[in-house]
């Protein structure tokens, strides 16, 4: 089921993608050429699939669900180029492509992931949904993408605990907020757009905030044991930098320990959707078995 809605979804997200981005010749062309390539360059495409999945169970408009799902995955794809920098994480090596400033140059890429970020957000106050709708939205990107409890938060984190003792709050804060708050924020956004009922963006919050989790987990576990063809980045670069990870404080066993039993708590929250739920179920498995 999930690799048929993988299969039927992500094409279609990349249309939307190619639709709403500016055409590559439109001035300046370098940047929005810098941009394309990184959004264009592949990826799983999680974010906008979790939009259009947490969607599709209340009953949400494609035409509403698709411009949302494509603002998240263009913050998304904007961070990478951003973690990917000199001086950030300073990997060659993205989505199985030259990262962006390695194709371009340093400043093309900062520029690049502005580009994108700030695209996002005018693409979500121009789509067509009512007025509260739309703020709503734009508030959950923000927030999730933010310097409180979001991605920027955890980011900066992420650099200053490098090469130091870590305790589990504060990874598990670094991984809530650079990782897992985008994704919490993309299932509720699905769910606004559908018009669900407060209760039930609680439940997609609290779901979110435990596949969140998980799918940073994972990705730690999956840099200490995939292969570059697997995950089309560099595997190995958290050990030599010294990130604060789960593998490199609880060992990679009780890691995948931990990223399972989040993704049973975050199907155990959906169970007052029953037999709705059955995508979002499979998702949660999905994000800590993944293997790239
Ligand atoms: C990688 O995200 C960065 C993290 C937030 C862990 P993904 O693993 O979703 O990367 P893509 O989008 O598939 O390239
Ligand atoms: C990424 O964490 C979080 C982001 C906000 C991009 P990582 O630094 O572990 O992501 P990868 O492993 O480079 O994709
Ligand atoms: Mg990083
Ligand atoms: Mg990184
Ligand atoms: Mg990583």
């Amino acid at each position: 089921m999930i690799e048929a809605y993988f299969a039927e979804k992500v094409p279609e997200v990349n249309r939307w993608l190619d639709q709403l981005m500016p055409p590559v010749t439109t001035p300046p062309p370098r940047i929005h050429e810098a941009m394309r390539y990184s959004l264009m360059a592949g990826g799983k495409r999680l974010r906008p699939i979790l939009v259009l999945a947490a969607g599709e169970v209340f009953g949400g408009a494609p035409e509403r669900l698709y411009p949302v799902a494509c603002a998240f995955e263009m913050v998304h794809t904007y961070s990478l180029i951003h973690d990917d920098l000199p001086a950030m994480d300073n990997d060659d090596l993205r989505r199985g492509m030259p990262t962006c400033h390695k194709q371009f140059d340093e400043a093309t890429a900062i520029l690049a992931g502005d580009g994108l970020m700030t695209h996002a957000f005018r693409i979500l106050a121009e789509m067509d949904a009512p007025a509260e709708q739309k703020v709503r939205v734009i508030r959950e990107l923000a927030v999730g993408s933010g310097t409180v409890e979001g991605m920027i938060a955890g980011q900066i984190v992420d650099l200053e605990a490098e090469g130091k003792p870590i305790d589990a709050g504060r990874l598990a804060f670094i991984h809530r907020a650079k990782t897992g708050a985008l994704i919490r924020g993309a299932l509720v956004c699905g769910g606004i757009v559908a018009d669900a009922a407060e209760s039930d963006l609680a439940l997609l919050s609290a779901y979110g905030d435990r596949v969140g989790l998980a799918f940073q987990i994972a990705d730690d576990i999956l840099d200490e044991t995939a292969t570059a063809e697997q995950l089309g980045k560099t595997p190995g670069k958290d050990a030599a930098a010294g990130k604060a990870t789960y593998p490199a404080l609880y060992g990679l066993e009780a890691s995948r320990k931990q990223a399972e039993a989040l993704a049973e708590e975050a199907i155990e929250v959906l169970a007052p959707l029953g037999q709705r739920a059955q995508l979002l179920i499979e998702m949660a498995r999905f994000v800590v078995n993944r293997t790239s």
